[in-house]
């Protein structure tokens, strides 16, 4: 990267560090359902491992093999991590020096750490334009898509059933303003490299989350709608795909974008899990904390966000060390980016992947029988996520409708936990099974995305 991202393996299986063997231990064994209850009955965790694990969430960090024997990140590693993603050891020039002769020693040396600490491995990446070796750079074609569809078998079955999620495809589309995708010697075998690279992972391995990974798609802008877009035509025709990377590499130039957490959000509606795969935000100080913690309360308001990955351990250890862009300095002490993470952590009440959406608690009745609505927006240019807020009136609910008047020219995309008719000018959006029955004065959420321009004014709302 130049410019500056089972089918439930694992989800059920978060196992954090030694220190939090026993905490996560019981949260890994136990229904969905209590783990909501232990998420916002539990006292804080006291590390990164733990504290996600509350959420249903993992926390990871890339690893490098060359480090496993520094004591001191050791240590660190094994207290506040239960994910690990190989930062380079997994790469195709790691892997397959010499075509068909593959390698696998320092990135096995990685796996076996994290499987004798109870840690789970995020793979990558299977296939990338960049750090191919030298033989691979030298092909095209044919030979070229043979190549990368035998090395993404080869490694996918030598790690078969250990990998909770692999970047099958890592950073296929162009930056710039075209939604294009990269030039590169894959793309020049076939628009459908990427297609074929997700069906032989899966047919390797069809245990691990086969996830997309880029960067600069943290945001809605022309990449990541190239990425939305091939993703939604993948899960249209059936394409194996499971879950979208954000790499989230972030700085002064290209801070956390305010329209984060919708961005997640959209992809999320698409039905894949999200991940935040590469965190790292140049800086210091509140500032840097205060970033890594719009980043973490982000991922907690987006129920299929299911972890974070920072890219790597101390400062010293970053491929950008002199942006000091994590979360322990060059001596392994926690910064200020650290406590504002746990922090976050702990302090996010969203309910983890699968649950549904619950109600709120009955609070003092409105006047009137009834119901009414309000809006709230997340908005970027173009397009915008919609979050209304119905609540019932003295009689309550056995059904609700709240009706919102959109602009011309704009239209709902998707909605989610309400049934809409109709998708532009007067949209009628109906409770579903499980939110329509509401006591005197509780509320229940509803969403939607639109493209265009979004709403004003307050919908209405009548009650059955
Ligand atoms: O190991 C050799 C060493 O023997 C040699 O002396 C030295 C000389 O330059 O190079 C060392 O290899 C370096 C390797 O990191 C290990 O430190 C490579 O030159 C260097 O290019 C490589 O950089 C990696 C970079 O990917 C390459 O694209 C970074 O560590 C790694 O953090 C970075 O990770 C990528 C993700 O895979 C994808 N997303 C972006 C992210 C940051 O670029």
């Amino acid at each position: 990267m130049s410019s500056s991202a089972v089918r439930d393996r694992g989800s059920a299986r978060v196992r954090p560090g030694r220190r939090a063997a026993l905490i996560s231990a019981t949260v890994g064994t136990v229904a969905a359902g209590t783990v909501l209850a232990l998420a916002t009955a539990a006292s804080a965790g006291t590390t990164l491992a733990t504290s996600a694990a509350e959420k249903g969430r993992y926390f990871g960090t890339a690893v490098a093999a060359n480090k496993l024997s520094d004591s001191t990140y050791v240590g660190i590693l094994n207290r506040e991590f239960n994910m690990v993603t190989p930062e380079n050891e997994m790469k195709w020039d790691a892997t397959e020096p010499s075509q068909g002769q593959f390698n696998y020693t320092s990135a096995d040396r990685i796996v076996s750490h994290a499987q004798a600490n109870g840690m789970r491995v995020r793979g990558h990446a299977l296939a990338w334009h960049s750090q191919q070796p030298g033989w691979a750079q030298n092909l095209s074609g044919s030979a070229l898509r043979s190549a990368m569809v035998n090395h993404v078998t080869q490694v996918a079955t030598h790690y078969q059933g250990k990998i909770h999620s692999w970047d099958v495809v890592n950073e296929a589309f162009a930056d710039g303003g075209n939604g294009a995708r990269r030039d590169s010697n894959l793309q020049r075998t076939g628009n459908d490299w990427i297609e074929v690279a997700f069906r032989a992972a899966r047919t390797a391995d069809p245990g691990a989350k086969l996830c997309y990974n880029d960067y600069n798609t943290d945001g809605q802008n022309a990449k990541s709608n190239a990425v939305y877009a091939m993703v939604s035509d993948f899960k249209a025709r059936g394409v194996p795909i499971d879950c979208v990377g954000f790499q989230s590499h972030f700085n002064s130039a290209s801070p956390v974008p305010g329209d984060y957490q919708a961005n997640l959000q959209r992809f999320a509606n698409l039905g894949l899990d999200v991940q935040i795969t590469e965190l790292d935000i140049e800086g210091s100080g509140t500032a840097q904390a205060t970033s890594y913690a719009t980043v973490v309360k982000a991922c907690l308001a987006v129920s299929r966000c299911t972890g974070i990955s920072v890219w790597g351990i101390r400062d010293t250890d970053s491929w950008r060390a002199s942006g000091t862009p994590l979360l322990f300095d060059g001596n392994g002490n926690k910064k200020a980016a650290y406590t504002a993470t746990l922090d976050a952590l702990n302090g996010g009440t969203t309910p983890p992947t699968t649950v549904p959406p619950t109600t709120t608690p009955p609070t003092t009745p409105p006047p009137g029988a009834g119901c009414t609505a309000s809006l709230s927006l997340q908005t970027w240019t173009g397009g915008f996520v919609a979050t209304v807020r119905v609540t019932a009136g003295s009689s309550g609910t056995n059904g609700w409708a709240a009706t919102v008047t959109l602009p011309a020219g704009t239209a709902v995309t998707n909605a989610w936990n309400a049934q809409n008719s109709g998708t532009t000018g007067t949209v009628r959006f109906t409770n579903v099974g499980y939110n329509g029955r509401l006591t005197a004065g509780q509320s229940t959420e509803f969403g939607f995305q639109g493209a265009g321009t979004p709403p004003s004014g307050t919908p209405s709302c009548t009650a059955s």
